[in-house]
């Protein structure tokens, strides 16, 4: 072990604990729910998981998972094109394509992944990226790995920004507009009918991540696209499993054949890394099964989603508008944030705070997102632990 490399860690973790800024991961002991167990401190509400639908623990999903374990063993111990592509891939793609309204879809082991192994791929010599400054990391990194495009980030949701930087970079072909349906930390919406119409004037490629969206946005659940009634009209899609549907882990592409080919040809990910677990398949096949089925869960979401708002409103609180499941408070700094969320865990109420760097500096915030499994009940319990938090830390009278 390397004395000097070891201390030096230490020295910046125990910086991190004096910031209070040091993250504590949380250990649950049963599955992921409206409320869960917690070695550290519980039965408690959750109001910080992406399981939007409350699919994590919907019995078909399960037992779809069981079923795959049974069909095709553990794994394949292959990448996909030497012998690691089971029926049930391709199975899974075509669903996902056929939600979506595209003509293909690739899965990839997690969203990341899929923003990482798209950009580089399909951004060559003479490209262009053109990128929201609050797109998801994942995003961010997958512009960085695409070392031959140029490279600009427009002012979250500016679209005369965007138009500017659009403006900038024509000559570069392809280009690339790329954005977040959901944003992850503000619950707000891009824009994407104006996003369409300049993507169409400066000849731009669309890029959608709408994890954050899926299963939560539009009519029956298919996301940002569908609620803006531009279903056919984004380029490109990508998107998580390990959200809404089925919550366990898994990312995909969406768009055209020849895209869906190129990424299997030269996708790195997809060249040098084995497939998405055949179980996860199957109880992501089950989960979108089960949400088409079922339109009512994004019904209820929503209603959970208005009920908190308003609670939370009339305690006082001045949470983000927003459309979306994602309804965050700004508290200001990072250590103030994780105090609260530690205060609201006392009180039996998981919810995360976020500071920097996941969040601008003096932004911090809390949280909450909402899930269709919530009862009214639950809520009403939140509700009392963050009227009292929120007392005690002088945020509301
Ligand atoms: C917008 C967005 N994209 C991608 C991801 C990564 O998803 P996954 O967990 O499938 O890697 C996340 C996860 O937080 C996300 O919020």
């Amino acid at each position: 072990m390397n004395a000097s490399f070891e201390s030096k860690l230490s020295a910046d973790l125990e910086a991190l604990k004096k910031a209070g800024t040091y993250k504590h991961l949380r250990h649950l002991t049963t599955p992921m729910s409206a409320e869960v167990h917690m070695e550290e401190a519980g039965d408690v509400i959750v109001l910080s998981s992406n399981n939007y639908l409350g699919l994590s623990d919907q019995p078909e999903v399960i037992e779809a998972g069981k079923r795959g374990l049974d069909t095709y063993g553990a794994g394949t111990a292959s990448v996909r094109f030497i012998c690691g592509t089971f029926d049930v891939h391709r199975t899974l793609e075509e669903r996902i394509a056929s939600f979506l309204g595209t003509q293909a879809a690739l899965t990839y082991v997690s969203c990341w992944n899929a923003n990482t192994g798209l950009f580089p791929t399909i951004c060559e010599d003479g490209s262009a990226i053109v990128s929201d400054e609050l797109n998801h990391a994942s995003i961010i990194d997958g512009c960085r790995l695409a070392t031959k495009a140029r490279r600009e980030r427009y002012k979250h949701g500016n679209m005369a920004d965007l138009e500017e930087k659009l403006k900038a970079v024509q000559g570069c072909s392809p280009i690339l507009i790329v954005t977040d349906g959901v944003f992850s930390m503000e619950g707000d919406l891009a824009k994407l009918p104006e996003i369409v119409a300049l993507a169409k004037k400066y000849n731009a490629v669309t890029v959608v991540d709408d994890s954050h969206g899926t299963g939560v946005m539009g009519k029956t659940g298919r996301g940002t696209i569908e609620h803006y009634g531009l279903t056919g009209q984004i380029d490109i899609i990508t998107g998580t499993l390990g959200k809404a549907l089925g919550g366990a882990a898994g990312g995909f592409v969406a768009g055209s054949r020849a895209l869906i080919d190129t990424l299997i040809q030269k996708s790195r990910p997809q060249l040098f890394s084995n497939a998405l677990p055949a179980t996860v398949a199957c109880s992501a096949l089950a989960a979108l099964d089960y949400l088409d089925a079922h339109p009512e869960l994004v019904v209820r979401l929503r209603e959970n989603v208005a009920y908190f708002r308003a609670g939370l409103r009339a305690l006082g609180y001045k949470p983000l508008e927003g459309e979306s499941a994602i309804v965050p408070i700004i508290v200001g700094e990072t250590a103030f944030a994780i105090a609260m969320s530690d205060k609201l865990l006392k009180r039996g109420v998981f919810v995360t705070g976020f500071g920097f760097p996941v969040v601008p500096e003096g932004t911090a915030r809390i949280r909450v997102q909402m899930s269709a499994k919530l009862t009214r009940e639950e809520m009403d319990r939140a509700l009392a632990a963050f009227k009292a938090v929120g007392e005690e830390a002088g945020l509301i009278a």
